[in-house]
């Protein structure tokens, strides 16, 4: 059983899906481990590593790609990739599947066994396979480190000869993992920070950080779900929260958005005039800007200047941080991989809520309901146009 490691090729990519010690212990497991060349370099691991946890290390990546029974990534690959792919392998990363599914069209045909970790049930056996998880905490802290970096002040108050400095405001909108995360980062450095969520039980979580959470009456309206998420709200519901929002972000010197609702384009919290109320200075991070953004003048992966505001938005913020991203994934992967290795064997036991949760694709047929609707209403989309 050979698993099978490439250097990610998506633009911009720094993460590997599995750190030598994972591979380590797959190899103690019963598995063949081979790793293409330079596989880890962006995270900080030489090939040599690999080698040193037993890997057989190879600049063959079509070899690579046509002998693996098992290739953890952590992007899709690319259509000519998926092609090398032998039907049966069992990919496991970000596919993508609901948000771009005609791109994984290939391996699906190709007989692949595709496994999304974003469709990773979030149920507590799968806790420690949260890979969305992983990615929104490294996302969290690193939002605040890019804010501290561009914000013309500092964050702490200071007490000096030369006077006092003021802590920055910092306010933070959407208290989910990387909104709780920066809530915690920015109070490390010292800012004073406020923060806003619909859902009411963020309210407790916000306020152990030492952040003030702003209340906002919702008329008692439900705005979680069963699994814990917000509900897409109506745009009455939405307009209570923007006026709050608009109101806290005046006098706030750095605003970090990170409000998303699960299979829906991100809520729209902040209008053009709430950025034009801001002061100059302030600076705003959108989170959310994958998801079209929580900022009406977001540009997906691009800073802008407006009025002396800096709005930054970027993509995969993970990408950033690729030693520990790579670290969080990398046993979020090998969590998921005892679930479907026994004894060095593949053992794909779909009955289990995580694989079925999970699964995109297997033996030619695309399994989960959401993805094939995705995939027709793609395929539509492409006759009318
Ligand atoms: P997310 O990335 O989907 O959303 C981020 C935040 O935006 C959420 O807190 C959401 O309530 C908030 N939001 C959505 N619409 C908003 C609006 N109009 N205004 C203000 N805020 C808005 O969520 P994330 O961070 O992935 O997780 C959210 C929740 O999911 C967690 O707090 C938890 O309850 C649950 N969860 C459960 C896990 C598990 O059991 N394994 C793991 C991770 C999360």
């Amino acid at each position: 059983m050979r698993l099978a490691i490439v250097k990610e090729a998506a633009v911009g990519e720094t993460r590997v899906a599995l750190l030598p010690d994972a591979v380590k212990k797959l190899i103690a497991g019963g598995l063949e481990v081979a790793v293409e060349v330079g596989a880890g370099v962006k995270a900080g691991i030489l090939n040599e590593a690999y080698t040193q946890a037993g890997a057989t290390l190879t600049t063959d990546r079509a070899a690579l790609l046509t002998s693996a029974d098992i290739l953890p990534v952590v992007n899709a690959p690319s259509a000519d990739d998926q092609r090398k792919i032998k039907p049966g392998c069992v990919v496991i990363g970000f596919l993508r599947p609901l948000d771009n599914p005609s791109a994984l069209l290939p391996a699906i045909e190709t007989g692949v066994t595709l496994f999304s970790v974003e469709l990773v049930p979030r149920i507590t056996r799968a806790q420690a396979m949260d890979a969305l998880s992983s990615m929104a905490t490294v996302a969290g802290y690193k939002a605040v480190i890019l804010a501290a970096d561009t914000l013309p002040r500092l964050f702490p108050m200071l007490m000096t000869a030369a006077g006092t400095i003021a802590p920055a405001k910092v306010f933070v909108i959407g208290a989910g993992v990387a909104g709780l995360q920066a809530i915690a980062t920015a109070r490390r450095l010292g800012a004073v920070v406020e923060a806003y969520d619909v859902r009411a039980a963020a309210g407790e979580q916000v306020r152990s950080l030492g952040a003030k959470f702003l209340d906002v009456d919702l008329g008692g309206l439900a705005t979680e779900d069963k699994g814990g998420y917000a509900k897409e709200l109506s745009e009455e519901a939405l307009d209570r929260g923007r006026d709050l929002i608009a109101k806290t972000a005046k006098t706030a010197d750095v605003i970090i958005t990170t409000a998303q609702v699960p299979g829906r384009r991100s809520p729209l919290l902040l209008r053009r005039d709430a950025v034009e109320n801001m002061r100059p200075g302030t600076v705003l991070i959108d989170l959310a800007a994958a998801g079209g953004g929580n900022c009406e003048l977001t540009k997906p992966g691009e800073t802008q200047v407006i009025n002396g505001v800096t709005l930054l938005a970027p993509l995969n913020l993970a990408t950033a941080v690729p030693g520990h991203a790579s670290q969080l994934y990398s046993r979020n992967i090998s969590n998921f991989l005892a679930l479907i290795v026994k004894d060095g064997a593949l053992k794909l036991n779909m009955e289990d809520e995580i694989l079925s949760g999970s699964c995109v694709a297997h033996q030619g047929k695309v399994v989960n309901p959401r993805v094939a609707s995705a995939l027709e209403a793609a395929a539509g989309s492409k006759q009318v146009s």
